[in-house]
């Protein structure tokens, strides 16, 4: 079968070969793939700075984004069956309490595997597996949308996470400022004007592009930040930072008003900053302010936005088939991996 292949470690080694497809263990359903997104992982897998191959393997087959049909499945007591519609998970637990409790995306170790990303092959081929009970199954009316499942299980994981904390005390949010209006951002701000909170989307492209227009047709108020400073914007009760820039969430941290929370949901590098952290910590004291950051997303948040998928689609006329810029087959592969910044998300099509 074909598939979109890497060598872990080594700068643009993404490949389409032929491998052997995957035989299902007895708790694995086999997957024929219908499509996976390519996102920011995806990107730094190929630039070797991220991703492991499974044991015994000298590839990682990538993919974690996706949207598949169900070929097998092993038994018929897990709610799945032969020809449904899934969304597969991506992390899977090891055996820390938080992973026995069903929470692998609080995995203690370190010790979790992710398909496509961390010791286990993803879905970037015509055939993958999964253990059938991390499938989520999706409504045929959202076939054309569900790819972005998985980026929005990490926005609703930040965001319920956010106002879970936030149970500390009364909070009653009104202004919100999401940072970087990439596919993460850009379904965290659905979400977020689905709950009615005055938004801010900050990106550096400018104010009639898709990205931009996107947010603007949810109600949110987008700011290109190459013409207006973002200290300028005031002070915000919740921020998701999704830029993946230090700099960024650094200069964020200030605009955050009393009893304010801020989300990071990037894979940030190392950078160091001459900001004043004593004037920082009395601040965060003074005003009550909380950080905190968020990864992954266990199969609960998947769920959750299934059912704020079927309302986004409503409230915002189709605005998510309008997120997915562009589909493109397996052979135009080096497409989705050469960095357009004026796309938003380039989904690859297995099986038409
Ligand atoms: C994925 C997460 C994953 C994280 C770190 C993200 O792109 O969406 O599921 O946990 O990368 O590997």
């Amino acid at each position: 079968m074909r598939a979109l292949t890497v060598t872990p470690g080594v700068k643009n080694s993404i490949r389409l070969e032929d491998i052997d497809p995957p035989t299902p263990s007895s708790s694995q359903a086999l997957l024929r793939l219908q499509e996976i997104g390519i996102c920011g992982t995806d990107l730094d897998i190929n630039q070797g700075f991220y991703g492991e191959a499974p044991p015994g393997s000298n590839y990682l087959v990538t993919g974690h984004e996706s949207l598949a049909i169900v070929e097998k499945v092993p038994g018929s007591d897990h709610g799945i069956s032969k020809g449904d519609l899934v969304v597969p998970t991506v992390r899977r637990p090891d055996s820390c309490m938080n992973c026995l409790n069903g929470e692998s995306d609080m995995c203690l170790t370190g010790n979790y595997r992710e398909h496509g990303i961390k010791r286990l092959h993803g879905f970037g081929a015509e055939f993958a597996v999964s253990d059938v009970d991390f499938l989520v199954k999706v409504p045929s009316k959202l076939a054309d949308v569900a790819v972005l499942l998985e980026p929005m299980s990490v926005a609703e994981k930040g965001v319920y996470q956010a106002f879970k904390i936030q149970e500390r005390m009364l909070w009653k949010p009104n202004r919100v400022l999401i940072l970087g209006a990439g596919p993460v951002g850009l379904l965290t701000t659905y979400l977020l004007r689905l709950k009615g909170l005055e938004v801010v989307v900050t990106a550096t492209r400018a104010k009639d592009s898709a990205k931009a227009r996107l947010a603007q047709r949810a109600g949110a108020v987008y700011v290109n930040t190459m013409e207006q400073p973002l200290q300028s914007l005031g002070k915000f009760d919740l921020i998701m930072e999704e830029t993946g820039s230090a700099q960024v969430a650094m200069q964020a941290t200030s605009m955050l008003n009393t009893n304010g929370i801020m989300c990071f949901l990037g894979i940030y590098s190392s950078t160091t900053a001459p900001e004043d952290i004593g004037l920082f910590y009395k601040d965060v004291v003074l005003g009550n302010k909380t950080f905190f950051g968020s990864v992954n997303a266990n199969i609960n948040y998947f769920k959750m936005g299934l059912k704020d998928f079927a309302e986004i689609e409503n409230r915002f006329d189709r605005i998510l088939r309008d997120t997915i810029s562009v589909r493109i087959s397996p052979d135009e592969f080096q497409k989705a991996y050469a960095q357009n910044k004026d796309n938003i998300k380039t989904v690859i099509r297995f099986n038409n």
